[in-house]
């Protein structure tokens, strides 16, 4: 530009040069970008056709048919539930189990019960981690803690309906939905009722079908680990 100033006849001539091609490219701007966004375009929905490209990096997906790597879940109980030997076999084999079945009859609902300090919140965490890599952050992931989420008992009613709605909701989303109550010990037994067709042999419910979510229940007790599978209460 500083060209112009200069007011030669040759560098005038420069100048117009310049701005011819700047003006095509002004002009070709629109077309290029077009180009840039259908390419983009084709390639989101080339991204939205294969899952594992874009799940984990773009967006969390539902993991409803994922694998589970047995060989970490092994590893993680092993390094992280010291000296839980049963519970860890328990867990181990009801998750693998129902992890590989295409075909679940019924969810999986997992009981921990143990005194403070047995881990039973550290085992959900592990569950949780080695399905859904954002672990409790999961957005399929819901826990409930029964004297935060559920503290008065002349709400029961209410709460059953927002709870039996919660659940519909995200299973219907993801059928892969993990819900963990904690403090089963302390939760009313009206809910109790509103959670148990859930975990039942029904094939759906309303059209929502509830066999690949997985229930988890964690109980306070004086008794050391107890854990049943696919038992919610005893
Ligand atoms: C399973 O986990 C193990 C141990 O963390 C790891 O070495 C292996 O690569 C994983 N396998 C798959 C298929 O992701
Ligand atoms: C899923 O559960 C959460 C509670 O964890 C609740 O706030 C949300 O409304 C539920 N979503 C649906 C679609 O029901």
């Amino acid at each position: 530009m500083a060209a112009v100033w200069w007011s030669r006849p040759g560098t005038r001539l420069l100048f117009l040069l310049l701005a011819a091609p700047l003006l095509h490219v002004a002009v070709s701007l629109e077309p290029i970008s077009m180009g840039i966004a259908i390419a983009a375009a084709s390639a989101i929905t080339g991204y939205v056709s294969f899952p594992e490209f874009y799940c984990g990096r773009l967006v969390e997906c539902c993991q409803v048919d994922k694998p589970l790597n047995g060989t970490a879940l092994q590893a993680d109980l092993q390094e992280k539930l010291f000296g839980q030997h049963l519970a860890h076999e328990v867990i181990y084999r009801a998750l693998t189990g129902f992890l590989s079945n295409e075909n679940p009859k019924k969810p999986l609902a997992l009981s921990l019960h143990g005194w403070t300090g047995t881990g039973k919140n550290f085992v959900s965490k592990i569950i949780v981690e080695n399905i859904y890599e954002m672990g409790m952050k999961s957005k399929f992931v819901h826990l409930f803690v029964s004297t935060v989420h559920f503290p008065h008992n002349s709400l029961t009613p209410l709460y059953k309906d927002q709870l039996q709605s919660w659940i519909r909701g995200n299973t219907s989303r993801c059928a892969r939905s993990i819900f963990i109550f904690d403090e089963m010990d302390k939760l009313h037994p009206g809910l109790i009722d509103a959670i148990k067709p859930f975990l039942d042999y029904y094939e759906h419910i309303d059209g929502v079908s509830y066999r690949k979510a997985i229930f988890i229940f964690l109980r306070y007790s004086t008794t050391a680990w107890i854990y049943y599978k696919n038992l919610l209460f005893r």
